[in-house]
């Protein structure tokens, strides 16, 4: 295999993963050739497991990648019976040696990294540059729950004891945790959550998304490879019908699930009715993220983060721009310079470097979002589309779309893909945005350009979300540094990548000595 260049010398001490940098010449050339080298592969998952069998198909193509074989219901119990088993003896081996299997396993996938660049491009459609994030975030997950477990899991906190008695409180595992990942972080949204689940003392069983399977699976083969043992961390593929027996099985007592908000709704409901222990749920969702820009703004940095924040991974974060509130003074001059910018943008195939914007995930996703445009026509917005080059025909390609539209309620929903939707507001009008804004009940991101103190004072005093960015881009969320999550209908909390994170995986148990 050829070497590929990791700039990580040139950071020393750098706690993040320093990732590949694709603008040194060798290091792209080196991907290149390794990835050539992968392209023929065909990939599977759910090795060993008896059920039914799927092939796996690219976004940008149709052709299949590989394939997944689902987990029959008798292999769900099993799993569910060898995870609780293992369970004591994890928890008991403490947080110091867990922390050494997950930097262990932290190393193995930067040493993958072409072999997870390869299946984010053809499994779920990512660009380069996307799918190099996406390792260093996986890496970056695995590192910061090694250290989390480190720091809460190796030895008690002494407490006061009044009357001579000495207390000692100490962080548990809780049991058997179910983790279930979405597509558009098949790799770095897998493992978060199962690392945390991990690094608190549970053992796990780790869904991912029925369309990215092949990443996880080469996640899990490098955990276990790691050191990790087979019987604390399973990996049970499938959609939501396998979702749904996992979920209703009495002996879980978490999930940390990543996706809709209907369904984390639908999960509540699962862990309300089944008995068992009571179960913690741990639920990052979705968002109908918005943009204030005032006339104080800089316009090139406007453009720049718009474009990135709307269409960048295709739209498909949750973290993703979808609508811009502009000041209407400077609407008219913002919206040439961003659709100037927007214009430019290289749609196609993921596996180029110069591709801006790939595939949305699958055809449900594409026809959701085409009709979603349609709607919008036929009620006379505007709207704007880049027109899709014929190499997209076989691929689920949605063409990058603004629209204006009159407020941020005419929204019946989150669009989960490369669609930004413009509003233009009056001045006096900043307290009426915002109040429309947390109308819609949702609280993940929100941006901000404005130059004015008293305004980012005023907007950060009212706004009701997760992650507030201003005068940058609103998407990718650093671990350790931007702790990533929401509230209300975008989740439960705690926020990934943070420091109140792990502890939610565990439980807390006090002994008390009198002498
Ligand atoms: N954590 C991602 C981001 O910040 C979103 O899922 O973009």
């Amino acid at each position: 295999n050829p070497a590929i260049p990791l700039p990580a010398d040139i950071f020393p001490g750098r706690a993040n993963s320093a990732g590949l940098d694709l603008a040194h010449q060798p290091t792209r050339a080196a991907v290149r050739e390794r990835l050539a080298e992968l392209a023929p592969r065909q990939w599977s998952a759910g090795e060993g497991l008896a059920g039914m069998k799927l092939p796996i198909v690219s976004p940008t193509d149709g052709s299949q990648v590989g394939e997944v074989t689902l987990p029959t219901r008798a292999e769900i119990a099993m799993a569910f019976q060898l995870a609780e088993a293992a369970q004591p003896a994890w928890d008991a081996l403490g947080g110091d040696k867990r922390a050494l299997l997950l930097d262990a396993a932290a190393d193995l996938f930067e040493e993958h990294t072409a072999e997870f660049i390869s299946l984010c491009q053809r499994e779920a459609g990512k660009t380069l540059p996307d799918a190099v994030l996406e390792v260093r975030e996986a890496v970056d997950f695995l590192r910061y729950y090694a250290n989390e477990a480190r720091a809460h899991f190796t030895s008690g906190v002494p407490l006061p004891g009044p009357t001579g008695e000495s207390n000692v409180l100490r962080l548990h595992g809780r049991g058997v945790f179910v983790t279930i990942s979405p597509w558009n972080f098949p790799l770095a949204i897998f493992i978060g959550p199962t690392a945390a689940a991990l690094a608190a003392g549970n053992t796990v069983i780790a869904k991912p998304a029925e369309q990215t399977p092949l990443i996880a699976q080469l996640a899990v083969d490098l955990c276990h490879k790691a050191g990790i043992p087979a019987e604390v961390l399973h990996m049970l593929p499938g959609g939501g019908e396998i979702g749904g027996r996992i979920t209703a099985d009495p002996r879980l007592a978490g999930v940390a699930f990543t996706g809709s908000t209907a369904t984390a709704h639908a999960i509540n409901r699962a862990l309300a009715s089944r008995d068992g222990p009571i179960a913690t749920l741990v639920a990052e969702t979705g968002g109908q993220n918005a943009l204030i820009v005032d006339s104080s703004a800089l316009p090139e940095q406007v453009t720049r983060d718009v474009v990135a924040s709307a269409f960048q991974s295709a739209g498909q974060r949750c973290s993703a721009l979808r609508v811009a509130y502009i000041q209407e003074d400077v609407a008219d001059t913002m919206l040439a310079m961003i659709r100037g910018a927007f214009e430019a943008l290289v749609v196609g195939d993921p596996a180029q470097l110069a591709t801006d914007v790939g595939p949305v995930i699958d055809e449900e996703a594409r026809a959701k979002l085409e009709a979603h445009v349609a709607a919008r026509q036929a009620a006379g917005n505007r709207v704007w589309r880049l027109p899709l080059p014929p190499e997209c025909a076989n691929g689920h390609f949605v063409a990058p779309t603004i629209i204006e539209i009159d407020r941020i309620g005419d929204l019946a929903e989150e669009n989960f893909g490369p669609v930004l939707h413009v509003v233009r507001f009056a001045a006096g009008d900043l307290g009426r945005v915002i109040e429309d804004i947390n109308a819609t009940g949702f609280g993940l991101t929100l941006g901000l350009h404005s130059r004015i103190e008293d305004t980012r004072r005023f907007v950060e005093a009212r706004a009701r979300v997760g992650n507030f960015y201003v005068n940058r881009n609103q998407i990718g969320a650093v671990v350790g540094s931007q702790p990533f999550g929401g509230e209300g209908l975008s989740g439960t909390g705690p926020k990934a990548g943070g420091p109140h994170y792990v502890t939610r995986f565990a439980t807390e148990r006090v002994t008390t000595i009198d002498t």
